[in-house]
């Protein structure tokens, strides 16, 4: 049976992720979706926000799994018993902080191997730090993310 992580910060969860989150869900029997408390950036949600907003959109998929983390992402998936780490790849300005973080994750446990699936074209140039900026400014950010989370961001700006 194949389980695996797919690792982020989803400071808010974007149409970007819930694709790669689908796309995945269909290649592997148990998809855990790692959210990262991550010290190194300012979030605009809390941890548990981030878990439940997730939560809430992928309550369809009967294989997924919404689950916070911190400290290595190998030591993770180590706990969880999964051997495969998904990521997406935008562009190719994603491939070489990919592959790094790849080779290093592979060498540091080597049972643990990471898929790339290409981020479909039209969420290729999004970025969670960019739907939150648009929002700031007040833009339309309904192509970017869910219903569901332009509340939350609502909630968060006013
Ligand atoms: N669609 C839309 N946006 C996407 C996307 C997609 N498919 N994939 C990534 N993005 C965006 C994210 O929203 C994020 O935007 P932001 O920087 O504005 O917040 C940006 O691209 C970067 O995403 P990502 O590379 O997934 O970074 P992250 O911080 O969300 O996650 C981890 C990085 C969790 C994989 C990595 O930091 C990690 O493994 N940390 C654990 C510590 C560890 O083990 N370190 C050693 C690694 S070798």
């Amino acid at each position: 049976m194949s389980k695996a992580i797919y690792p982020g910060s989803f400071d808010p969860v974007t149409f970007g992720h819930l694709d790669i989150i689908g796309r995945s869900a269909k290649i592997v029997d148990e998809l855990v979706v790692g959210v990262l408390v991550n010290s190194t950036k300012q979030p605009m949600f809390t941890i548990e926000e981030r878990v439940e907003m997730l939560k809430h959109l992928t309550k369809d998929y009967s294989n997924v799994e919404i689950i916070s983390f911190d400290g290595l992402l190998v030591d993770f998936a180590r706990e969880e018993k999964a051997d495969i780490i998904v990521r997406g790849l935008r562009a190719v300005t994603d491939f070489e902080y990919e592959l790094q973080m790849a080779q290093t994750n592979h060498i540091m446990e080597k049972c643990v191997d990471t898929i790339f699936l290409t981020t479909s074209l039209k969420y290729s140039y999004l970025s969670s730090s960019i739907v939150k900026e648009v929002a700031w400014l007040h833009g339309d950010i309904s192509q970017f993310v869910p219903a569901f989370v332009i509340d939350k961001i609502q909630e968060k700006i006013s």
